[in-house]
């Protein structure tokens, strides 16, 4: 056990108590108090709004080279510190140490990208169909942009909402999880020791009423948010309200499709990593994994054989494969979901059992459902959790139906020695993200990120398209 972190909200460069309100454990160890933070009832966001309000003009007519400049030492920052950082993020959230920091690694390199990004606001310059005329797009920061970031990416979300925001000249407010207030207030300290004028990076931590503050503000010209589909579209409405702009990632249930044909390792190695590192706490976790009649056996016991060998513990622990949920709601959410599976039929070939460690802890020992059949909830429903289920499928085509059944359209994988069906997969599966021989999770941080159907809203994140959301375009036509 260490020390518990003592967090208050960062508010116009001021760090601000509050109530007290959040309260972090570790989920390795539930007797470890991560950090103390204020909660808000809407105060401190409507304060937070005002201070990023008020420092917006400045930010906006800041050199591109002064918003680098800030990212960039940020992005150095974190990358210095990756192990001490990594080890606070896997302490608070359970994913596992090598995860954790290479998620702090993520970030701090999401920080250096959008450095680059903040020189690159460009438009284009084009004739008008009128002699004489210019017509020119330029693009122009938003205002204050509000970000609500999940628990399961505590550093990452943050940095590729915050990162992009700043480097088109918005100014933030964030509103961390509650579950992991201690890694967000780090990111956020870093930000400040780089540069980030007070106001132009606003910290509020709290719930529903933090959250509904910022989503309701008439300040707020945008709205970012990651998290359940539930919640994203209860924002979403409120959002459209007032016409906010409003992105919203959320939920996905993502098929990771095996042929015969496939290199039969690497595909137990792409659904073992897909679906079970991070705890299977990732909104592109492969959490259903379709395979081909002709090597359907051989593979749920090759892929059980695998998952009975991984150890179960604490994240800090460098034994350790898989790491604890993060809290006792999303293990009764696992463990109720595979009591759900198999009661709708599924087979239980190994793991769904909550797991009594030396340490108290949210600990589920990894759960493989075979033998389910598409309509069942367990194919439906995200579980966000370290449980996947097994479809059996006659051959490629009905492969595919099944990897387009659902309501989600986040990620889709296929392990496949056939390029005609890789390729034809890529083409007609409904997702916004495709991952031939590769886990469905796992993406990179230059490259656009984001959903279909009821994974996703608005304009993609991350890469070059992140513009996209953080800018708006101006048309100007001249006669000179
Ligand atoms: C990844 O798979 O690398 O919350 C990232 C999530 C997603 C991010 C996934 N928004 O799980």
């Amino acid at each position: 056990m260490s020390e518990t972190l003592s967090l208050k909200h960062l508010i116009n460069g001021e760090w601000v108590d509050g109530k007290p309100g959040i309260e972090s454990l570790n989920p390795s160890d539930t007797r470890d108090i991560v950090a103390r933070a204020p909660g808000d009832d809407g105060t401190a966001m409507r304060a937070a709004v005002e201070a990023a309000e008020a420092a917006f003009p400045a930010w906006r007519d800041a050199s591109p080279e002064l918003r680098s400049d800030v990212l960039d030492r940020a992005g150095t920052a974190i990358l210095a510190r990756k192990e001490e950082l990594g080890r606070l993020l896997s302490r608070e959230e359970g994913k596992t140490l090598p995860e954790g920091i290479g998620e702090v690694t993520r970030a701090a390199r999401i920080f250096k990208f959008f450095a680059g990004e903040a020189l690159r606001r460009s438009g284009v310059t084009v004739d008008s169909t009128r002699p004489g005329v210019e017509c020119a797009t330029y693009r122009e920061p938003l205002g204050v942009v509000g970000l609500i970031s999940p628990w399961n990416f505590p550093i990452a979300i943050p940095a590729w909402k915050s990162a992009p925001a700043l480097a088109f000249g918005n100014t933030v407010v964030l509103k961390p999880a509650s579950l992991t207030p201690a890694i967000a207030h780090a990111m956020a300290a870093i930000l400040v020791e780089a540069g980030a004028p007070k106001g132009v990076f606003n910290l509020v931590f709290g719930g529903g009423a933090a959250g509904n503050a910022l989503v309701k503000d008439a300040r707020v010209a945008a709205i970012s948010f990651t998290g359940s589909q539930a919640v994203g579209f209860g924002i979403g409405k409120l959002a459209m309200e007032r016409q906010a702009r409003v992105q919203l990632e959320m939920g996905g249930k993502n098929p990771l499709v095996v042929l015969d044909d496939a290199e039969f390792d690497r595909a137990v190695q792409c659904a073992l990593d897909g679906a079970f590192f991070a705890s299977g706490q990732r909104c592109t976790a492969s959490s259903r994994i379709i395979v081909t009649q002709g090597i359907y056996d051989r593979f749920v016991a090759a892929l059980a054989e695998k998952l009975k060998s991984m150890k179960v513990g604490d994240a800090l622990d460098p034994a350790t494969n898989i790491g604890p949920v993060s809290s006792e709601g999303q293990l009764k959410t696992s463990l109720a979901y595979v009591e759900i599976a198999s009661k709708e039929g599924g087979r239980l070939v190994t793991g769904g059992q909550a797991l009594t460690l030396d340490k108290p802890g949210y600990y589920l020992s990894p759960a493989l459902l075979a033998d389910t059949v598409q309509d069942m909830r367990i194919n439906c429903e995200e579980v966000f959790g370290p449980v996947a289920s097994v479809l059996k499928v006659k051959d490629y085509d009905e492969a595919l139906s099944a990897a387009n059944a659902g309501e989600f359209g986040l990620s889709a994988g296929i392990c496949t020695a056939s390029l005609k069906h890789a390729h034809h997969f890529v083409r007609n599966v409904r997702a916004g993200v495709t991952m031939t021989n590769l886990p469905t999770a796992g993406i990179d941080y230059h490259v656009p990120f984001g959903g279909t159907r009821k994974s996703s809203y608005g304009p993609r994140e991350q890469g070059a398209a992140a513009v996209e959301f953080y800018t708006v375009m101006k048309t100007s036509y001249t006669w000179a």
